[in-house]
């Protein structure tokens, strides 16, 4: 059902108001207002139930929200990429195309999407919206000691903005149109939390942040995630890069277990993981997410 599969997404994009002339109105049999909140329509068809129950929490708190979903699509043995940094090529990636779609479509849904230097430098990717409606984020690169080239797509393609995050210290110009955003450091690397703070003072409240895994894992340690999305595909990479990368639990008992909204994409599996939610079992210690909290779902 082609057709209201683009109307749920229309949809979607209005709430949010990513759309052209976006209107948050009802749409009939797929989502109606009650008591202030969306809901999805219970005669929705099931094929659009998925997209709908998926993107609905993070547009239904509207365009001055403030979130950051961080995603990691990887194998069942828990890598991003081959050891050299493969994770995708002409002819494959780690994810099938329905998650790839899903990509697209969390880009339309953010302000900015953010990557580390790592995987501009390994996938040179454009991390635009062009396999659905929506519009393109700011893209956002954390490249603290300049150490990209200045041909990589996203500062060729003219279809975004690109905005690189840099260390305070750095006193080189700019090399072509992107901007310079200067950050602070700590002893972990650029102060995520003025990052945070900087990007929200340019209306960059709702972050899809797309890897890889060194960007994720920083974002999440430091408590800036307020959803955390991992893909599994079926697939077992020998020897490959990891995907998060944790502090040590010492027991069990210490390990976070988290409530997820499983989504099946083709043959891989996506958990999204609500960071702010009660852990499954109790009451858990897991620090809330700094950003914006009283305005998320
Ligand atoms: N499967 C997937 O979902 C997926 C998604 C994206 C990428 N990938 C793959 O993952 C690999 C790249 O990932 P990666 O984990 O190696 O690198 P990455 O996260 O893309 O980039 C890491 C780099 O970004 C900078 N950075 C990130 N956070 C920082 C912070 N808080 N403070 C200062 N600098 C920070 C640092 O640059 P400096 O090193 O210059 O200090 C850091 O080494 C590639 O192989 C790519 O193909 C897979």
């Amino acid at each position: 059902m082609p057709d209201l599969t683009d109307a749920a997404w229309a949809a979607l994009l209005g709430i949010g108001g990513q759309g052209a002339g976006a209107s948050a109105t009802a749409v009939p049999g797929l989502l109606r207002r009650r008591g202030g909140c969306w809901e999805i329509h219970p005669g929705a068809p099931a094929g659009c139930r998925d997209l709908l129950s998926l993107y609905l929490p993070l547009v239904a708190a509207g365009p001055d929200a403030c979130w950051a979903v961080g995603h990691l699509g990887q194998s069942l043995n828990g890598c991003i990429a081959t050891r050299d940094g493969e994770s995708r090529s002409a002819t494959c990636s780690v994810t099938g195309q329905e998650n790839i779609l899903h990509l697209h479509r969390m880009r339309a849904l953010c302000d900015a999407v953010l990557v580390g230097a790592g995987t501009i430098a390994h996938d040179d990717p454009r991390l635009t919206t062009r396999l659905v409606p929506g519009p393109n984020p700011v893209r956002v690169v954390l490249d603290p000691r300049r150490r990209l080239a200045h041909d990589h797509l996203v500062f060729r393609d003219p279809m975004a903005p690109t905005l690189v995050c840099v260390g305070d210290d750095e006193q080189r110009p700019p090399l072509g149109p992107a901007e310079l955003l200067a950050v602070p450091w700590d002893a972990d690397g650029l102060r995520l939390d003025l990052l945070m703070e900087a990007l929200a003072a340019r209306g960059l409240r709702r972050l899809f942040i797309e890897g890889g895994g060194v960007t994720v894992s920083r974002l999440f340690n430091a408590g800036c995630l307020t959803r955390l999305q991992i893909t599994l595909a079926p697939l077992l990479i020998g020897r490959g890069r990891p995907g998060l990368d944790l502090p040590r639990a010492e027991r069990l008992a210490d390990a976070l277990r988290l409530r997820p909204r499983i989504y099946r994409m083709g043959a891989d599996l996506l958990y999204d993981l609500d960071l702010n939610a009660v852990p499954e079992g109790g009451e858990g210690e897991r620090k809330p997410c700094k950003i914006g909290l009283e305005r998320l779902l």
